[in-house]
């Protein structure tokens, strides 16, 4: 990491990634979290998958989407058919970003600076796995991917297009499911996830 840092891309050998990753400085998060969270997955893989950052439950484990958000996404994963295991798997910020509350770990949105460093990670695991299709979940995915992470609600369902030609699914972040309180809004919203997961499994066929 010190060695990569006058690049302008990290050029390791892909084996030494999640050293690298492991090892990052670049920005403050790493001084209150556990760990950072590497992607995870085949290096083959047709799909990445790319959430915001790791929550609680991640930053012990070391893993990406393990907490309740995981558990959710897993869930409708296997009603639409996507197989997790077969995708590549990461966030667009490795350290987990929390207020300490008594014992508790509140979760902080990480902001756009934070984004734009940790971009670095999520463009050396891109450009690894040149995935066929890329799922963003939520706005700071969409953020880290295409620039912006506004109007998630609007945009969700549909394809952007990067600027090296690779498509970018853009969905709702399942936390975000999670925290609906309306009964019949969170249905809505769960299906129109299945239905984004379903067309990411289309896509990559
Ligand atoms: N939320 C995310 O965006 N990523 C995780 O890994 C866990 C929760």
């Amino acid at each position: 990491q010190q060695l990569a840092a006058h690049m302008s891309a990290w050029e390791g050998p892909k084996e030494a990634l999640p050293a690298a990753i492991h090892a990052c400085t670049r920005c403050p998060l790493h001084q209150n979290a556990t760990q950072a969270v590497p992607g995870v997955g085949p290096l083959d893989a047709a799909l990445m998958i790319v959430g915001e950052q790791p929550g609680d439950q991640e930053d012990l484990a070391g893993l990406p989407f393990v907490g309740p958000a995981g558990q959710l996404f897993d869930r409708v994963a296997e009603a639409a058919g996507l197989r997790r295991q077969e995708a590549f798997v990461t966030n667009a910020v490795k350290h987990f970003k929390f207020s300490p509350r008594g014992k508790r770990r509140l979760h902080q949105r990480p902001n756009s600076g934070e984004i734009e460093h940790c971009r670095w990670w999520l463009d050396a695991e891109r450009a690894l796995v040149k995935p066929k299709l890329i799922l963003a979940l939520g706005a700071t995915a969409a953020e880290a991917l295409t620039g912006t992470g506004a109007d998630i609600l609007r945009r969700r369902g549909t394809v952007e297009q990067l600027a090296d030609g690779t498509p970018v699914l853009l969905a709702v972040h399942p936390s975000f499911l999670l925290r609906l309180p309306d009964p019949a809004e969170r249905e809505r919203q769960m299906a129109l996830f299945e239905a984004d997961l379903r067309r990411a499994v289309e896509m990559v066929a």
